[in-house]
């Protein structure tokens, strides 16, 4: 718990979770510029407006993924090792690892995932249609160092983080998880990873600024969740979704814009938004394979091999611990 958090969780009874999240938004909304963590996006309501994005007709990641993760099954079948653990990097809905459960030999399924009830009910499901598969959730936040259950440390490893989840990452971050995964998982260990990539600029501006309006409703989501949880005052009405390509820094931008001059208060700060202000709340990188495999090599993994749709909108890779 850094200092803010500390000093909010004296001043209001929040259990820990929610202590952080105050000292993070209260921080974060008096630097300039304003910015939100992405992080914050997933409540309940923020996760089930993720699930309506991934089957938008403009959100070509899920889909795509899946679709390389099902015509390449047997090829990405024949680098696993039998009897292997599966160590999944954050645990959202089950369709990917299933398939790679269903086409490889598994012998035991590690989840690690920051929220406890996801991992429950996850590994519900799973033990019902797997019912030969040990399964070994761990709660802990998967971006810093965890100790994989004892059951399975002389099992081979395969980690798995799909979804282009890195994307959200900055280049920094991206090389520390990828670093601590390595460790994590040990010499030798494989790991099956998803990652967006550059393309026609049209194509990821339209992913982000859906004509249905959910990605829109997902990014003010998390002013809601302030409001509710952290006792705020923001207006939604003040504030529009925008989603932008940087290309400079190949990535996308999402940002909610003050519609006007207005004040917010939170937790007895007052936050002044000048007309056009933004709140940054994502980034959403996305990568060339030579980048890719760069980013990799120098976390100490070796690019085994890559896996594109046919129209190189999305990449699977195959990486192997030095
Ligand atoms: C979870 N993550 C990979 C999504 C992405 O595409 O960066 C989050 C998202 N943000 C807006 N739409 C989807």
């Amino acid at each position: 718990m850094n200092v803010r958090a500390a000093a909010l969780a004296k001043a209001y009874p929040f259990d820990e979770a929610t202590s952080a999240f105050a000292g993070d938004v209260i921080g974060d909304l008096a630097r300039h510029p304003k910015r939100l963590s992405p992080k914050y996006f997933y409540d309940a309501t923020g996760s089930e407006l993720f699930e309506q994005i991934t089957v938008l007709p403009e959100y070509y990641p899920t889909r795509t993924e899946l679709g390389i993760l099902r015509d390449r099954g047997s090829e990405i079948a024949a680098i696993i090792p039998n009897g292997a653990a599966l160590v999944e990097f954050g645990a959202g809905a089950t369709t990917k690892v299933r398939l790679l459960l269903e086409t490889s030999e598994f012998a035991a399924y590690v989840p690690v995932d920051i929220s406890g009830d996801f991992l429950k009910a996850q590994a519900d499901g799973l033990r019902r249609d797997f019912p030969g598969l040990g399964i070994y959730p761990v709660a802990a936040d998967f971006t810093t160092p965890f100790a994989l259950p004892e059951a399975v440390a002389a099992m081979p490893k395969v980690g798995f983080f799909p979804g282009s989840t890195l994307g959200n990452f900055e280049p920094s971050e991206a090389l520390a998880f990828l670093r601590s995964a390595r460790k994590i998982l040990g010499h030798g260990a494989q790991m099956i990873i998803g990652v967006d990539l550059e393309k026609d600029e049209r194509v990821l501006y339209d992913a982000y600024n859906d004509a249905a309006g959910v990605t829109a409703r997902f990014n003010l989501n998390v002013l809601v969740r302030i409001n509710r949880e952290l006792g705020g005052n923001f207006d939604l009405s003040g504030f529009t979704h925008r989603s932008i390509y940087n290309r400079d820094r190949h990535r996308i931008e999402m940002h909610l814009i003050s519609r006007k001059a207005q004040t917010v208060r939170i937790l007895g700060n007052t936050f002044a938004f000048r007309p056009g202000e933004s709140i940054h709340t994502e980034n959403s990188y996305k990568y060339s394979l030579e980048r890719f495999t760069a980013l990799a090599r120098s976390a100490g993994w070796t690019v085994r091999d890559s896996w594109t749709d046919a129209n190189t909108m999305f990449s699977v890779h195959a990486l192997v611990a030095d």
